[in-house]
């Protein structure tokens, strides 16, 4: 029996290395005589084709891991509040920039952004709906500036070959087309030096000049690049919009001085001497301007927040990036601030939080928006660079103030993380009961504040608070690959919304990996700030 079993298996196992065999040689054995003959009689052709065959296969091959190293690496979630030093902070934010940076990579290369929880494109109405890479654009000096420098080639390379005009189609923003692509390559430029970057902006700006094309020279908000056809917004009954040709001028005279090609610096004049000429409604700037010629402002609309924000930024911004040598902005910026503090700033009964309120004609509202924040670094700034000390201490404690409201409007939700906008009435500080303004979309204008605060005074509370929002993120903004807003800061389990916003990289991990980081990293004598933190050279 014995025997006859092991008779059994050496059968057995003789039949499967045949069989083995057999297959193998099926396999491996040349699939016909064509090849054969070919090989013989054009042997060339043929060495070609396998040649090519191997190296596409080589370069898929490369490509696949290239791509499985560069996504899903599973970036170990640190620990939170792991890093307890600045240093440690700092690479804390560069990985979560790379984590940020690798999804988007992945599912949504091209597309302007990501959603981190769908793992897809998404896109905005103000970049109309054409496919072009607002993502890469906003992000290419963050990617440089903290030293992600396979990340920076690779966006670098789809720049290079990126054209603008086909891939962009439908109606877009002038302003935010200004602010993120003409801004943002220009920023690549001055800190790389390569004239691809400068080339490019250019090409940028030269397909938004139709939109200036006005009898007075204020710009249209929206233009198709196709057909050079520009309009207002349906909303706005004709009306241009203060934040948005206010904030034309930092980007437009730098690309001139840049280029040496001076029609952009004669655009963003017009508008400059246009709102020169106009009377001021007790010193202060309405929203909404009129496209005639002369303009006329439409409802006397005022507010620090949306719509009207950057114009105050770029009146300082200019006298600062022009080595403070246009003292006419900088009388115009002291002027419009005066105004505003005058009219419009406020202190909370309860808390004593400084606020900029917003005014319909003479009626207040007392809300503030988190877009508003801004101000705080805004003034700060000015107070960095203020000769006059009484004038510079005013508006350092003005900044300070600002900053601490911004804060509150942090620390008094569940989150940790503040609301699109806040009120002030006799029951509530710092916080909204509206639904409608409980939201966060990865904005930065608070980090920026602290940022500011932070350089300038080198308070820790300042890098305490940033580290707090770094964690917050984590928590509750964080997606499966990437960072989402979310629905209701006031909710301890919020909803994201499902976007991550090409301004995440540009502005918000931009502020906090510098604040995190030495001041000789962009030193605020020698590089200004767009309003969408995309830095820019003073010209001294
Ligand atoms: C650019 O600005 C610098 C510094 O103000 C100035 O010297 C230079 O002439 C400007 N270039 C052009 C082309 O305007
Ligand atoms: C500084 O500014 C204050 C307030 O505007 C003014 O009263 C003062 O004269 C200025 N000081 C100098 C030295 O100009």
């Amino acid at each position: 029996m014995g025997l006859r079993s092991h008779e059994q298996l050496v059968v057995c196992v003789g039949v499967m290395f045949l069989l083995t065999v057999c297959i193998t040689a099926f396999f491996f054995l040349p699939s016909g005589g064509t090849d054969l003959y070919f090989r013989e009689e054009n042997s060339v052709h043929v060495r070609d084709i396998y040649v090519r065959e191997e190296l596409r296969r080589k370069e898929q091959d490369a490509l696949r891991r290239k791509a499985e190293e560069a996504n899903p690496i599973p970036i170990p979630k640190p620990e939170i509040g792991a890093a307890d030093d600045t240093e440690g902070r700092r690479i804390f934010v560069k990985q979560m920039i790379k984590f940020a940076w690798d999804g988007y990579r992945k599912y949504a290369w091209g597309e302007n952004e990501l959603r981190p929880n769908s793992l897809s494109g998404h896109s905005s109405s103000i970049f109309g709906y054409g496919k072009t890479g607002a993502t890469i654009i906003d992000a290419i000096d963050t990617l440089f500036i903290v030293g992600l420098k396979e990340e920076y080639k690779e966006a670098r390379e789809w720049i290079a070959q990126f054209n603008f005009k086909e891939s962009a189609k439908g109606d877009l923003s002038v302003f935010e087309t200004n602010i993120r692509f003409t801004g943002g390559l220009l920023s690549a430029y001055a800190l790389t030096g390569d004239k691809m970057f400068l080339e490019k902006a250019e090409d940028v700006a030269t397909l938004l000049l139709p939109a200036f094309d006005t009898p007075s020279g204020i710009p249209y908000s929206l233009i198709d690049l196709q057909t050079g056809r520009a309009k207002t917004y349906s909303w706005a009954s004709g009306k241009a919009i203060l934040s948005e040709y206010g904030s034309i001028q930092l980007e437009f005279d730098y690309l001139s001085n840049l280029t040496g090609n001076p029609v952009f610096a004669q655009k963003a004049d017009k508008i400059r001497d246009v709102l020169t000429e106009m009377e001021k409604p007790e010193g202060l700037y309405p929203i909404y301007l009129s496209m005639d010629n002369p303009p006329r402002w439409g409802q006397h609309l005022f507010s620090m927040g949306a719509m009207a924000d950057s114009w105050y930024e770029y009146l300082l911004k200019q006298w600062i990036s022009t080595g403070k040598r246009d003292k006419r902005t900088k009388r115009e910026y002291e002027e419009a601030i005066f105004a505003m503090e005058k009219r419009m700033l406020f202190k909370s009964e309860q808390s004593n939080l400084w606020y900029f309120a917003k005014m319909n004609g003479n009626r207040v509202e007392h809300s503030f928006e988190h877009l508003a924040c801004f101000s705080g670094g805004m003034v700060v700034l000015h107070a960095m660079n203020e000769e006059n000390s009484t004038i510079s201490d005013h508006y350092l404690t003005l900044g300070k103030e600002i900053g601490h409201t911004c804060h509150e409007s942090y620390a008094r939700s569940a989150t940790g993380i503040g609301p699109e906008s806040f009120q002030f009435t006799s029951s509530i500080e710092a916080k909204t009961e509206r639904r409608q303004d409980s939201y966060y979309i990865l904005r930065p204008e608070v980090v920026e504040t602290w940022f500011y605060l932070w350089r300038a005074t080198k308070d820790e509370k300042y890098r305490q608070w940033a580290w707090d929002h770094v964690q917050n993120l984590e928590k509750y903004a964080k997606g499966t690959a990437g960072y989402s807003g979310i629905r209701n800061v006031y909710d301890e389990r919020p909803e994201q919304d499902d976007v991550q916003q090409s301004f995440l990289f540009a502005e918000l991990f931009k502020y906090l990996f510098l604040i995190f980081s030495e001041d000789d990293v962009l030193p605020l004598d020698q590089w200004v700030f767009n309003t969408e933190a995309h830095p820019f050279r003073i010209r001294h």
